[in-house]
């Protein structure tokens, strides 16, 4: 059991109101909320150690360079990466998809290739791979999902083939919850000796996570949904796979030795951080990972799975909904996508937002998945580790009152 009270003291905005109202975060799957060491990690960087890494020998600067690496060994230690090389400082996990389909994608897919992506993946783990498999005349194939939002895998073999080069899967769905199997994904992608790239934007975030376990050979995820700043994200890939990896961007800070006419790499990971890091931010989510180690990544998960239980059981009292997504909370996060055919999301949203429940509506950035169930978009509330039964309770009422009033007849 989580200690919510205590959790919330650490989140000052949680105090605030918004439309006069005790505010209720359930916007979770777009950006978490940040807890106090987090926003003093930031003030204490710019106000004691503020001063560019791995370039100086003043103590300002050996000082930043200590906390930022000391970072990435945290980021290393939380996923269960045997060493820190493998991890790349990023802005988010787009940039980190973006890295791996140019640096990797583009040297490794040959024309005719097969790219296979799930029906449910985020534009971030859609577009890279569309223009990867335009430049490099490969082929992107779209896995499809069931009624009930789970991967159909009834002819994965078929989807996972010898033309296969790259799986690329979300873990937890941005827009349905949904929980995939990435081990069985991995394995069938190494089983024809493809790669296999994990999107754990969504569930690194509340899931304990193991690349060793995964096997995954690329991991992205963002600060800025596990209590981290925004700006700073993390790419991992695995170091057999870095060492053959060209670089995504050059300049600074990744070369060694330049001479008018060439370069040489800088040694892992510096080779793909170009130009000064995000320095603060970066040291920012090592305090988000402190954070979350304290409280334990299997009582985050078990939380949530109590909150989502208990918020799939009081959806049946409303009527004139649809529910999105698996309804087993052990194949679901706390993330639950509704529509009315009767009421635009963002009348909903707004009706929310005046009783001081935030909320997302619209496509959530899968544009593809939203159209093909035949919606416009739909409205999203997510769960963390600061959210409670009562705020479930609130809210379930409140969008029982928000129903009735756009859709009584005066
Ligand atoms: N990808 C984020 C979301 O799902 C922004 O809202």
């Amino acid at each position: 059991m989580l200690d919510i009270k205590k959790i919330r003291n650490d989140f000052p905005i949680l105090s605030r109101e918004v439309n006069n109202k005790p505010l209720i975060y359930f916007d979770n799957a777009a950006t978490s909320q940040k807890p106090i060491s987090v926003i003093n990690s930031l003030t204490e960087f710019y106000s004691k150690y503020n001063s560019n890494v791995h370039r100086g020998v003043h103590t300002l600067s050996m000082e930043s360079t200590d906390l930022f690496e000391e970072a990435r060994n945290r980021v290393a230690k939380f996923i269960n990466s045997k060493n820190s090389e493998s991890i790349i400082w990023t802005r988010n996990s787009t940039e980190g998809i973006n890295l791996v389909s140019n640096s990797w994608g583009r040297k490794n897919i040959q024309p005719g290739d097969e790219i296979l992506v799930t029906a449910m993946e985020h534009h971030s783990n859609l577009v890279p791979w569309q223009i990867l498999a335009d430049i490099n005349k490969a082929k992107l194939v779209i896995l499809p999902i069931n009624n009930d939002g789970t991967l159909n895998l009834d002819e994965i073999d078929t989807f996972i083939n010898s033309k296969t080069k790259i799986v690329s899967a979300v873990h937890m769905s941005n827009s349905l919850g949904t929980i995939n199997p990435i081990q069985e994904l991995c394995s069938k992608a190494h089983k024809v000796g493809a790669k296999f790239m994990l999107d754990g934007a969504q569930s690194v975030p509340h899931i304990p996570t193991d690349v060793a376990d995964i096997d995954c050979d690329f991991l992205v995820f963002s600060g800025h949904k596990m209590l981290g700043p925004t700006g700073i994200g993390v790419l991992y890939v695995k170091p057999e796979i870095l060492e053959e990896m060209d670089p995504f961007l050059t300049g600074g800070e990744m070369v060694l030795e330049v001479s008018y006419e060439k370069a040489k790499w800088n040694e892992l990971p510096m080779k793909f951080e170009a130009g000064t890091p995000n320095i603060a931010d970066a040291i920012a989510l090592g305090e988000a990972i402190v954070y979350l180690e304290n409280i334990g990544m299997q009582n985050i998960r078990n939380h949530e799975i109590e909150l989502t239980e208990y918020a799939l059981s009081k959806f049946k009292s409303l009527d004139k909904l649809t529910l999105f997504g698996p309804l087993d909370p052990l194949i679901r996060g706390g993330i639950l996508s509704f529509h009315s055919e009767d009421i635009h999301p963002h009348d909903i949203g707004t009706f929310l937002d005046h009783e001081g429940i935030a909320i997302r509506t619209g496509h959530h950035c899968t544009m593809p998945l939203i159209r093909s169930l035949n919606i416009p978009a739909t409205s999203r509330a997510s769960f963390y580790i600061y959210n409670t039964k009562d705020e479930i309770d609130y809210f379930i009422n409140t969008l029982g009152n928000a129903i009735r009033y756009f859709t009584d007849v005066k």
